[in-house]
C-alpha cells in the first residue's frame, strides 16, 4: 500500500487560532483528519507529524527513506531559511510536494524564496486547508498510484 507522510513545520500546530485572516480557522487536528479520510478514499496510508524544530524535521525526512513513498511538506517559515531541510530532501530518494496554505508569492518578498522548491516535485500554495488534499492527489499521481 502506498504510504504518505504529511509533515508540518513550525507554528502549524497553532492553526485555527494563528492569524486566521491568513491561515483560516481550520485546526491542525482537522487538517490531519481530512488527510486520513482522503487516504482512506484513495486506498493509501497516511501518517501526520508536526514539529517546531528544524533538526527534528531533518531527522524525520532522513527516516522517511524506506518508510514512506512520498511526503507532503509544509515547512512553514523554514521554507524560506533552511538549507538543512533542502539538503535533507536532496539526500533521500523520497519525493516531496511542497505545500503552503497561503499564496507565499502574493505575500512579503522574503516569502517568495523557497529552499524547498528546487528539490520538490512541485509546489501547491494558496488554497488553504484544501491544499493538503490537492498535494496528496499530486503526490499519488506522481507516484503512479492507481485510484
Ligand atoms: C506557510 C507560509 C510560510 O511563509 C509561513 O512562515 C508559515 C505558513 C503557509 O502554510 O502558508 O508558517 O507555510
Amino acid at each position: 500500500m502506498t504510504s504518505l507522510l504529511i509533515l508540518n513545520g513550525p507554528n502549524l500546530n497553532l492553526l485555527g487560532t494563528r492569524q486566521p485572516e491568513v491561515y483560516g480557522k481550520t485546526t491542525l487536528a482537522e487538517v490531519e483528519a481530512m488527510c486520513v479520510d482522503k487516504a482512506k478514499a484513495c486506498g493509501c496510508s497516511v501518517t501526520c507529524l508536526q514539529s517546531n524544530h528544524e533538526g527534528e524535521l531533518v531527522d524525520t525526512i532522513q527516516a522517511a527513506r524506506g518508510t514512506y513513498d512520498g511526503i507532503v511538506l509544509n515547512a512553514g517559515a523554514y521554507t524560506h531559511t533552511s538549507v538543512a531541510l533542502m539538503d535533507a530532501i536532496a539526500s533521500v530518494d523520497v519525493p516531496v510536494v511542497e505545500l503552503h496554505l497561503s499564496n507565499i508569492h502574493a505575500r512579503e518578498e522574503f516569502r517568495h524564496k523557497s529552499y524547498i522548491a528546487p528539490v520538490a516535485v512541485g509546489q501547491i500554495c494558496g488554497f488553504g486547508p484544501d491544499g493538503y488534499s490537492l498535494a496528496m492527489d499530486a503526490l499519488l499521481s506522481y507516484l503512479g498510484h492507481a485510484q
